[in-house]
């Protein structure tokens, strides 16, 4: 049985962000965007955003990660909390080819850097690759095979990884996003010095924000719909 106060070591690992939080946040305040809605999240992590979403009344919850431990530990919460969910281990849109959903979330990994491990987590929890977007990318291309009529999506998105490049990607599949907010995320020294060097010494004074050895970065929350649909 799943203890809030005794988390095995692969929930402690799963460990909700910043990110997390501000994607709860953002999800919170429009209720009435996720009440019977058929969800999916990419890159589900520790479940919490399941959830989330369950608990604020979704029709059905669908979740996709690559790494076993997610599976497990997100299974073991939703059942705990009384959510039915389906928790897939796979890549992507593999798992769910051909499955539409009114509600789409992600946080998915997208920090501009090298696949390495920070913090003792998996290069598969945060690193996006070089420029960041190796996941983003084929999330953005897939969206819209994933989305039923009324579809839309809520997902994290550095400001430091190009923003109009995503609005672009989108464009092409008749999709427009909208930036819901901006948060200030705290980066470890740890990521900020495996960061790409030259998105770092761009975005620095733009973006990311230095204040001697502490150094936040902006992070939006982005919502993506069918051009024209918004609202
Ligand atoms: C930044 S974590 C977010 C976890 C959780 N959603 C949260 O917000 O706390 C990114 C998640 O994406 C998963 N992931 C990485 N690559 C993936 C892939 N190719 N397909 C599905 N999930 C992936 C990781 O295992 C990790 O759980």
């Amino acid at each position: 049985m799943f203890d809030a106060h005794k988390p095995s070591p692969a929930v402690a690992a799963l460990r909700p962000s910043e990110y997390t939080a501000a994607l709860v946040h953002a999800l919170r305040a429009e209720p009435r965007r996720v009440r019977g809605a058929r969800v999916l999240e990419i890159g589900c992590g520790s479940g919490v955003i399941l959830a989330v979403l369950g608990s604020l009344g979704a029709a059905s919850l669908c979740g996709v990660d690559i790494e076993d431990d997610a599976i497990a530990t997100g299974r073991a919460l939703l059942q705990d909390l009384g959510h039915e969910a389906e928790i897939y281990r796979g890549d992507m849109w593999q798992p769910v080819a051909g499955r539409r959903f009114d509600l789409v979330v992600a946080n998915l990994p997208h920090f501009p850097m090298d696949h390495f491990e920070v913090a003792g987590r998996l290069s598969t929890w945060s690193s996006g690759g070089i420029d960041g977007r190796e996941l983003l990318d084929p999330f953005l291309e897939g969206l819209s095979d994933h989305f039923t009529a009324y579809g839309r999506a809520l997902i994290t998105h550095n400001a430091f990884i190009d923003v109009e490049r995503s609005r672009r990607i989108l464009e092409r599949h008749g999709l427009a996003m909208h930036i819901v907010r901006t948060v200030l995320v705290h980066i470890s020294k740890e990521k900020i010095d495996l960061m790409t060097p030259s998105i770092l010494q761009a975005e620095e004074g733009r973006s990311v924000h230095r204040y001697g050895p502490h150094i936040f970065a902006d992070m939006h929350i982005v919502e993506i719909a069918a051009a024209g649909t918004r609202g």
